[in-house]
C-alpha cells in the first residue's frame, strides 16, 4: 500500500516532522511518499493519508485545508490521520493547561466531515524571528519560551501506530 505524508509548513517544523513520520512508517515496510500538501497529484494512488499542517490562528494553513475540501470524498474512502503542529510545548505556567484546550477548534476548522482514525496535537518550533512585534509581545506576556519542542520518540511512537493499524499487527 502507498501511504501519503502530506504537511504545510510556514517555516519548516512541520515538514520535518512529516519526513521523520515517513522515514519511521517506510521502516516498518509501507511504501511512503511524503510532499507537501500543495504539491500532490493523483491523491487517488493513495491507499491511506497522513495529512499535518502547522497552525496559525488555531487552524491549519490555506494550502492543506483546501487539500482536504478538494478530496473529501477520497479521503472518506480511505484510512486517514491527521496532526497538527503548533506550540503547546512553548506554553507554561496557567497557560500550559490550556495547551489542548485548542485542539477541539482545530478539528471543527477543518473542512467538511471527513472520518479520520485519530489527531494529534504537536509541539513544534517556534521562533522569535516567526512572530511580529505585537506577536512577539504577547507571547513574553504569555510567558511563552521560543525554542524547538518536537518530540522525536514520541512522533516515532506516532507512526508506529499508524503502521501496525495498516499492516494489521
Ligand atoms: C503567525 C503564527 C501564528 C501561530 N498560531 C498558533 C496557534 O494559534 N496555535 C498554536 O498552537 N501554535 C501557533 N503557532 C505556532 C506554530 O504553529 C508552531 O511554531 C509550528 O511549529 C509551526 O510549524 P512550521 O515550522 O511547520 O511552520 C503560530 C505561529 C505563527 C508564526
Amino acid at each position: 500500500m502507498l501511504v501519503l505524508v502530506g504537511y504545510a509548513t510556514a517555516h519548516g517544523s512541520t515538514r520535518e516532522i512529516a519526513e521523520g513520520l515517513g522515514r519511521r512508517l517506510g521502516a516498518a515496510g509501507l511504501n511512503v511518499d511524503v510532499r507537501p500538501m500543495n504539491e500532490i497529484h493523483g491523491p487517488a494512488a493513495y491507499g491511506a493519508f497522513v495529512l499535518g499542517s502547522a497552525i496559525h490562528g488555531q487552524t491549519w494553513l490555506s494550502e492543506a485545508k483546501d487539500f482536504v475540501r478538494c478530496n473529501g470524498e477520497l479521503l472518506g474512502n480511505r484510512p486517514v490521520w491527521f496532526f497538527s503542529v503548533g506550540m503547546p510545548g512553548a506554553l507554561r505556567g496557567p497557560w500550559k493547561r490550556m495547551a489542548y484546550k485548542e485542539e477541539p477548534y482545530i478539528i471543527e476548522s477543518l473542512p467538511g466531515d471527513v472520518p479520520y482514525r485519530r489527531h494529534w496535537l504537536l509541539s513544534g518550533v517556534i521562533r522569535p524571528e516567526h512572530l511580529s512585534r505585537s506577536g512577539r509581545l504577547l507571547f513574553r506576556l504569555m510567558g511563552c519560551r521560543f525554542g524547538d519542542f518536537r518530540d522525536w520518540p514520541g512522533t516515532d511512537s506516532l507512526a508506529d501506530q499508524i503502521a501496525r493499524e495498516l499492516l494489521g499487527r
